[in-house]
Formats: structure tokens, sequence, C-alpha cells
């Protein structure tokens, strides 16, 4: 036997337990020094990220986070050693490796960056004093930070026409641009818009909008709000006030329900700038341009600051506490004749949480009316929100999004970002069902267009075909679901989603309401109670007599209710009227009182995204007028009525509705303010739906079917009120597919058409992205009331098109 003597040296208790807890090694820390000191940095991770993480800022104009880095700049040069001595880098272009040494500040490293910032302004015209961007500037900033002191240029700078128009919203002044290519790597690779691009070559390269076509992209303030220089300034925000000026709070738009994340600025007390804040969870600093620009409305001279009471055929400014006696009176009256039931309330959806809340429990508890809802059937019915919820975060990195919704592009602009990159970067693939193609139908996987009222039938066949089954078993499928035609029963697109949750039952939702804060709303008490209506019932009810008193909170029936006919029935059969409102509108305007209300900027509370995230909404500024919060006016016309809801603060009501609603009881008042994403409240999730299946028509030979929705910039009162948004909402025309055009002749031709319900003539469009024998027409646009064209009461609305003799 060999004479081998293994030795083994047994570890000590407190050694082998030591072993035993300590965590196995991270496969993806990689060591580094920084500086000089050790750090451990991701695999795969940037330079420059590792840097920062190590308390290094590394100087950089192209880099930005949330794009593909180009190396365009090269103002982030470092020197690092990867072991074969140190070697100048471009920081955001290489990753770290083991053991690397980076130097951020090396005399060599220093001297570089100084170089870099000595070429940047041989050019750079320094019109710093005039600058929008002067004191939030990157250059400026970085100059002082890196730069060389003095500049051993002396030649004549390089010199453009100074800013020129790129958009309706947008300046360019190209004599400041940098070239970062942020912009452009923005329109192109973020939003999907390819509309400026870089044109000329050496010297004279600039950032240009290709001929006769604008940068008329629905993000184009994030451009501004990225540009690194001032290079790019937005109508809405020049030379109206300079960083120092503005103080700023954060805040949560509630302009559609993704709730992107915002920086509200204020100088002298007037709203001046929303800035897009980086939420991880919801939208990754982008805005789109109605929510960054719409400040402009809360600004109008037209609000509406005093209250106002019927006189006559007028209406006529009052007290605050004459106001609230006429409600109170118009109230107390219908309550005599006709009860509790004779009071509806609809809108709603517009405010805070807390709006919501108060005014859920004036409706339900101190008047006693079930009649009250918030959506407007341009939504779909509120019991979506018992299905299990998808988080944008899950939806942006499902295998498979199904979209069972209208143009996302056009309704929930940042959803739309972020799905657009989860099928660019391959992340998901997006299955669509759609009346019509969408802003995501080029980065779809598949899209199926469907005719209304077949969409139930087109899921049931796509997805047991092999290839649609075999990626639907790939991994997550979030739905998201929404109306995509608002002249067309609901139940059609429940229908259609009960089919996909029946073959993939453990998908989750995202129901796209579109409403600020429709899904908060309700949730906290805008649903109807026992044997109440919703919206089309409540009109219905009111057009024959039956409603004694409609509360209408901030919302615009002849406008936003897609069956014209019905509205204007409703609000004429209505025996008196209250609104509560931002501007005085079309419905606002037949109230018997008025009631101002603080616009978004102007109160505090909270409000629930449709992902149900609980985030804050932040007062900036003092309302206009004499205009109080939804919530206040709810709480003292409840006093009027002789109970008292017990709120003083807004802060109250929050923590009474995390008291009170279950799923909302970590949306505390100081949970949601501390959170950096807002509190994901927690809905029921029972996968329960109830529907009961309108059945639609076959479709005559000569007939057309009717699909309408929205364009994101249409009448809605807070675009029309802001000067720079208002000119961009587009006329409506009759769009159809171009081999049914072929048929009355070519785009332009006026075309008549009739609904049984009446006639209209507008314009027509080619439009390959519908299905033969539908008919688009936009919705709330001026020249084309498209809802004299639906009944509500029908499943589906069928056209006849015929040409103008
Ligand atoms: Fe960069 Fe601004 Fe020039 Fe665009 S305009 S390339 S963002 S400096
Ligand atoms: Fe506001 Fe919606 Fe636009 Fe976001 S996507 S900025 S929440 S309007
Ligand atoms: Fe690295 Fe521009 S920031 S090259």
């Amino acid at each position: 036997m060999c004479g081998v003597v293994v030795t083994t040296v047994e570890n000590t208790p407190a050694e082998a337990e030591a072993e035993a807890e300590a965590p196995p090694p991270d496969p993806n820390a990689v060591n580094v020094t920084v500086n000089g000191v050790a750090h451990v940095a991701r695999k795969g991770q940037l330079v420059i990220e590792a840097a920062a993480d190590a308390g290094e800022f590394i100087p950089r104009f192209c880099y930005h986070e949330r794009m593909t880095p180009v190396g365009k700049c090269r103002m982030c040069l470092v020197e690092c050693d990867s072991g074969r001595g140190p070697a100048v880098t471009v920081s955001c272009m290489v990753t770290v490796s083991p053991d690397m040494k980076i130097e951020t500040a090396s005399p060599t490293a220093k001297r570089m960056q100084e170089g870099v910032l000595e070429l940047f302004l041989a050019n750079h015209p320094l019109d710093c004093p005039v600058c929008d961007k002067g004191g939030e500037c990157p250059l400026q900033d970085q100059t002082v930070s890196h730069g060389p002191g003095e500049s051993r240029y002396v030649e004549e700078k390089r010199h453009y026409e100074k800013p020129i128009p790129i958009s309706d919203l947008v300046f360019l002044d190209r004599e400041r641009c940098i070239l970062c290519d942020r912009c452009t790597r923005f329109a192109d690779e973020v939003a999907g818009d390819p509309l400026i691009h870089f044109t000329h070559r050496g010297n004279t390269t600039q950032v240009q909008t290709f001929p006769d076509e604008p940068f008329s992209s629905y993000f184009s303030g994030n451009t501004v709000q990225i540009c690194p220089v001032g290079a790019l300034t937005a109508k809405p925000y020049r030379f109206k006030a300079r960083p120092w000026d503005l103080e700023q709070v954060p805040s949560t738009c509630t302009t559609c329900s993704v709730g992107c994340r915002t920086v509200v600025q204020s100088s002298r007390d007037e709203l001046l700038r929303y800035q897009g804040h980086d939420s991880d969870a919801v939208n990754w600093g982008w805005l789109c341009d109605r929510g960054r620009f719409n400040f402009e409305a809360v600004n109008s001279d037209q609000r509406l600051g005093t209250p106002a009471v019927k006189q006559g055929d007028g209406l006529v400014e009052a007290s605050w506490s004459a106001a609230y006696a006429k409600a109170a009176e118009l109230i107390n009256a219908t309550l005599a004749s006709d009860g509790p039931g004779g009071v509806a309330v609809i809108g709603g959806a517009h405010g805070t949480n807390e709006d919501a809340f108060a005014w859920g429990r004036l409706a339900h508890e101190v008047i006693g009316t079930p009649h009250i809802y918030a959506q407007q059937l341009d939504s779909l019915h509120g019991d979506l929100l018992n299905l299990p919820r998808a988080t944008i975060g899950e939806a942006a990195t499902a295998a498979t999004i199904v979209l069972l919704c209208g143009d996302l592009k056009e309704e929930l602009p940042v959803l739309y970002l972020r799905l657009k990159d989860a099928a660019d970067k391959k992340r998901s693939r997006i299955l669509e069902f759609t009346p019509r193609a969408t802003g995501l139908s080029p980065y779809a996987w598949k899209t199926v267009l469907t005719r209304s009222g077949e969409q139930g039938q087109a899921v049931r066949t796509t997805v047991a075909e092999a290839e649609v089954a075999a990626q639907l078993s790939k991994g997550p499928v979030v739905v998201v679901i929404g109306k995509g035609n608002y002249a067309e029963s609901g139940s059609f697109q429940t229908d259609a989603l009960a089919s996909l949750l029946s073959a993939v039952p453990d998908a989750k939702v995202l129901p796209a309401y579109r409403r600020g804060n429709g899904v908060g709303a309700l949730q906290l008490g805008w649903m109807p109670g026992e044997g109440g209506n919703f919206t089309h019932k409540i009109l219905g009810a009111a057009a024959e007599g039956k409603i004694g008193t409609l509360i209408l909170v901030g919302t615009d029936p002849l406008g936003d209710f897609p069956d014209s006919d019905l509205a204007r029935r409703g609000l004429a059969g209505a025996r008196s009227i209250i609104a509560v409102d931002t501007f005085v509108t079309g419905s606002s305007r037949l109230a018997d009182v008025i009631l101002p209300a603080a616009a978004y900027g102007e109160k505090s509370g909270t409000t629930t995204n449709i992902e149900n995230r609980v985030s804050p909404v932040t007062q900036k500024v003092t309302a206009h007028g004499t205009a109080r919060p939804d919530w206040m006016i709810a709480a003292e016309l409840a006093i009027r009525l002789g109970t008292d809801l017990g709120y003083s603060s807004v802060d109250e009501i929050t923590d009474d509705i995390a008291a009170k609603i279950p799923a909302f009881a970590p949306a505390t008042a100081k949970a949601v303010r501390a959170a950096a994403d807002g509190v994901l409240a927690t809905p029921a999730g029972t996968h329960s739906l109830s529907i009961t299946l309108a059945e639609a028509p076959t479709l005559a030979g000569y007939d057309f079917r009717l699909v309408t929705g929205r364009k994101l910039y249409d009448q809605a009162v807070g675009t029309q009120m802001s000067p720079s948004l208002a000119g961009l909402a587009q006329p409506a025309s009759l769009h159809l597919h171009p081999l049914d055009l072929d048929r009355f002749g070519t785009e332009g031709v006026e075309l008549k058409v009739t609904s049984a319900k009446g006639t209209l003539v507008m314009p027509a469009t080619a439009d390959a992205g519908l299905p033969r024998g539908s008919a688009f027409i936009e919705f709330n646009q001026a020249n084309v009331p498209v809802g004299d064209l639906i009944d509500c009461s029908l499943p589906v609305i069928d056209l006849r098109i015929e040409t103008v003799s």
C-alpha cells in the first residue's frame, strides 16, 4: 500500500458556521477600483455607470441612461487600465472588466476632458444670459467643473439663423447644438418617430427635420428636457423664467391614467413647466406633450374662478355661500319629491382619490343615491378591476402582451412607449386585436384586424392557431384591455377578454381606463350602488324626466359621451343640474349652479393609475379665483345637507381611504409621500367577469360598421384651453379601406354618412389600417360631431355611405 497520508484540517465550529452563512459569490460581481478605491461593479456595466455607483461623476453629454450609448461627444473620456496599461477610454461605451483600474480625474483624463470642452466652446455661441437652459445647463455646469478655464480659439464662431421651429412646440437653435444625438436618438429609438436627423457633413453637420415634414411627435417635449444645451426650447416655456426663479414639487400627471411622475414648476405663483421625473416603475422620465404642456389650461384666463347660479337664461356670479345654499336647496327639493334615486352623479375621474372618495361618500351616504358612475361609455365596465392586475413593468417584460384595446399611442401615450420598448428590445411579443391599425401595429408580432362585434370570435380562432398557442405558453401573458371602439357595446371586448383568459387562465390584466383617475374613482365610490344606473342609463332616465338633480363633477357629457343625442336629451330632461368644473363647458353652461373647482397643480392628494399605483399629486400654486378642491366642495355640501363627512384636511381623507378600503390599506398619506414610485394598492383579483353579450347584427352588403376613438389632441377642454396644444387637434374625416374608398371616389371626396341616428357629410381618407367594411371617424373633433351618428342602445353602429349629389 502506498504511504500517502491525507491530512484534513477540521474547521472550528465558529468557522464552519461562518462558512455556511457566507453568501455564495455573486457571479455578476466585477471587482474594480475607481480612483484607487475598491468597488464592486456589475457584469456588463458601463464604466460611466460603475463610476457613478462608486460616487464619481464622469462628465457626459450624449450618454443617457434610458437610451443606447453612442459615444458621440467624447466628454466622458477617462483612463482605464485593464491589465495592459492605462488607456484613454470612452466610459459610456466600454464595460467594466475584472480588476480594471478606472481613473476619472487623472492628469490625462482631465486634459482630455478639458480638450473636449474647449472644442465644444470653439463654436458654442455662449448666449447663456438669454438662453432658456442657462442655470440648468450641463454644458455650462461641466465647463465650470471640468473645463479648461480659458480657450485658445479666437476664430469667428459658426452662425446659423437663430431658432427655427422644427414643430409646433419645439424650436431649434443650431448654433447651440453640440451634436450629441440625444434628441435624434430619442425620436428614433424611444418615440419611434424618426422625424429629426443629422444632415450635412463636417463642420456644417446639424439637426434637421425632413423637407415639409415637421417634428410632429407626441413626445417632442422630451427632447427639450434631455438636450444638454439650450439648442431645443419649448414654445410654452421659452423666455418665461430662469431656473433660479422656479420653485418645484414632485407630482403625478393626471391627464391620463398612466400616472407619469412629474416635477411641477412655478414662478410667481404661476405654473410654468412640467418636467418628467424618472420613475423606473412607470414613465422612465418621459412625458407625452399633452401631459407636459397642458399647464397652460390651468393658467387660462377663461378659468372659472367664482361660483355662479342661474338667473333667467344666464348664469350670474354668486358667493360660495349662496351657491352652496342653492345646490343644497335643489338636492333637498329632489329628495323631497323623488327620494334619493332622483339624484344622479356622473364624472369624478379627473380629480384626486380624495376628491373621488368624498364625492362617493356624499352620493352614497349623505344623499343616498345609488346612481353614480365615473365612466362615459368610452371605457369598459368597472368590473375589470377585479381581475388579477399586471403592473406596467410586468406588461413590459411579459413574454406576450395581448392588446385588446384602443390605440395606446393616442390614449395612454407613455404606456405605448413602454410597450414599444418591450417589443423593440425583443423582451416581448405583441399580439394585437384591434378594429384599426394602431401606433403599436408596426411593432406587433401579429395584428388581427377585427370588425366591431367580431373580436370575440377573432380571439377564439387566433388562440387556437398552433403558432399563437405556442407563443402564449412561452411565459407570462399580460392583456391590456380597453374599449377599442366607442361605437359598440362593451360586451364584445369583455367577451374577447373572457375567451383569452380561458385560453390563458394565469394571464394578468392591465385595464386601459383612459381618464386620469378613473381607476381610483371606480374603487372609491364611483360605482353604482344596489339598483343604481351607469351613465347611459342615468342620462336615459334624465331624458325621461326621472332625474330631479343631475350632478356633473368635472365632466362634459355633451363633449365626452359617445351618444350625443342621449347626452343632449339627458341634460335637457334633468330638472336641475349642479356642475363642479374648471371651465364653463357646453354641459356646465346648462347648470343651475356651477361651482369652480381647483385644477391640477392647485390641489394636493393622491391619484391611482392603471396598475393601481397610488402616487402623490401636489399643490404648487394658489387655486384660480376662489376655486377649491372637489373634496372640499363635497364636504361643505354634505354639511349643508345635514351630515359632516368629518374632513378638515386632504391627508385625513387619504388615511380614511387607507383605513376603509382594504385594497388601499398600504396607501396612507405618509407612505405615499415617502415612496419613490408611489404605493401599489392591491386589488381583489378574483378573475370574475360578468358578461351579457350583445348580439351584433350581420353587416348588410352595402353597409359599413362605425369605429370611433380619440386622438391625443381633440376638443377636450384641457387641450383647447392650452394655446400651444389647441391647434394640434386635426379635423376628423371618414377613413375607409382604399378598396372601399374606390367605390366612392378618391381621397378628400365629400361623402354622406347615414346611421339610424343621423346623417353627416365629411371628407374621406384612404386608410389601409382598416379592415374592409369598417369606417373610422375620429371622436370629439370640431368639424365632425360623430356622436350624432351613435345610438348607444345599439350593439354596433352600421353606416350607409353615399356620394354627395
Ligand atoms: Fe444634442 Fe440638443 Fe443638438 Fe439634439 S439639439 S443633438 S439634444 S445638443
Ligand atoms: Fe400625463 Fe398620460 Fe401623458 Fe403620462 S402619458 S404625461 S400620465 S397624459
Ligand atoms: Fe460618452 Fe458622450 S458621454 S461619448
